[in-house]
């Protein structure tokens, strides 16, 4: 029988509770298809502050380095806000992304059309969103050197530098194309190409690499422009290729299409070695510990990691219908509620996707 090791690290916030359900699911498609999957937890983030000291210590990054395939749910507190940075939750993760090189940001957003009178978009602007966030994740202004604060004599300066080479951007532009040739054949790279030196060589090598690529509908779309679009004409969007700092704007805003960012997976690759699959939303602390949590988005992200990091397909596809199912039968979690549903707490939505894949 194959086996799969992954690392679980279910963080902070409503971490546990999205990791607790999305488990048994993971364990139950795992037996209906004939794999066995071991799971490692480990701490990460704020919890892991409180025990060692800082948010990613040696020993969970090892076991994330040794496994096939690592499944977060989300990290962060406020309590730790006023840390150094370089103590604070969101530091472990850009270290973790970091260490294991997971350069490509794989974020897509479907409107589910169950879900679709919960987007604060109109229907018809967002009935036929199927898009691809494409982030590039280990470079960029979020790494760039130098970076820092000095004291000046008139007064404190503080600057972080935007820096791609053409090989960070080859490589993450060869992954959004080789996505867009499996989907609708149809890519948009995101930039500020009019304004910085750093964009404009990003599209000079997103151009070079267009003529590779003959199938494929290139456009450039600059980030301000893209914002708008975004909300004004989602659908126009198959592949959207973009830099970690434009990733991370454009793909919160893409969420909010679906309806709730709680309902985004998203998964960090490289070209070998373990990928990293977590949801697009945060530790929510302003929940936790309620049960009222929508596990959706780290549902989809463990469907995510059995299709790309361990490549069980069929398994992926269970959880996937099951979600899907699930929803069409009018059961919804509190932030994806209408008037005429009833909230499940994160817990019994969980039961319910259980029972469907037990029964499919
Ligand atoms: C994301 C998050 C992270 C990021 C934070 C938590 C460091 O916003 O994954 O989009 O900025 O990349
Ligand atoms: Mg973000």
């Amino acid at each position: 029988m194959k086996e799969h090791r992954i690392v679980l690290l279910p963080g902070d916030g409503i971490g546990p509770e999205i990791s607790e359900v999305t488990i048994k699911i993971l364990l139950a498609v795992s037996r209906k298809n004939n794999f066995l999957i071991h799971i490692e937890e480990k701490l990460f983030g704020a919890s892991s502050i409180q025990k060692y000291g800082e948010p990613l210590s040696e020993d969970t990054l090892q076991a994330c380095k040794a496994s096939d395939a690592v499944l977060l749910a989300a990290i962060g507190d406020p309590q730790f806000d006023t840390l150094p940075r370089s103590l604070r939750p969101e530091s472990g993760l850009l270290k973790l992304r970091s260490s294991l090189d997971l350069f490509a940001n794989i974020r897509p957003v479907k409107v589910i059309p169950a879900l679709m009178s919960a987007s604060s978009l109109k229907q018809e602007v967002v009935k036929d969103v199927d898009l691809l966030v494409v982030r590039e994740l280990t470079g960029g202004i979020y790494f760039g050197e130098p970076k820092g604060l000095v004291k000046t004599e008139h007064g404190k300066r503080a600057f972080n530098t935007m820096v791609y080479s053409d090989i960070e951007i080859d490589r993450i532009a060869r992954v959004a194309f080789e996505l867009a040739c499996s989907r609708r054949q149809k890519l948009c790279s995101i930039d500020k190409a009019n304004v910085l030196d750093v964009s404009q060589l990003w599209r000079e090598r997103v151009c070079e690499m267009a003529n590779k690529y003959q199938t494929i509908d290139v456009s450039h779309q600059y980030v301000d422009n893209a914002a708008m679009q975004l909300v004004k004409d989602p659908s126009q969007f198959d592949v959207i290729l973009t830099s970690n700092l434009f990733g991370d704007i454009i793909s919160d805003e893409a969420a909010m299409i679906s309806g709730s960012i709680g309902m985004l997976p998203s998964a960090s690759i490289n070209n070998q070695g373990p990928g990293l699959f977590e949801p697009v939303h945060g530790s929510a602390p302003d929940i936790a510990g309620q049960d009222i949590a929508n596990p959706i988005a780290m549902i989809l992200s463990a469907a995510m990691m059995l299709r790309i990091g361990l490549k069980e397909n069929n398994a992926a596809k269970d959880i996937e219908k099951a979600v899907d199912k699930v929803l069409n039968n009018g059961f919804r979690t509190i932030d994806i509620a209408n008037s005429t549903s009833k909230p499940l707490g994160c817990r019994h939505f969980g039961e319910e996707i259980l029972q469907v894949i037990n029964s499919i």
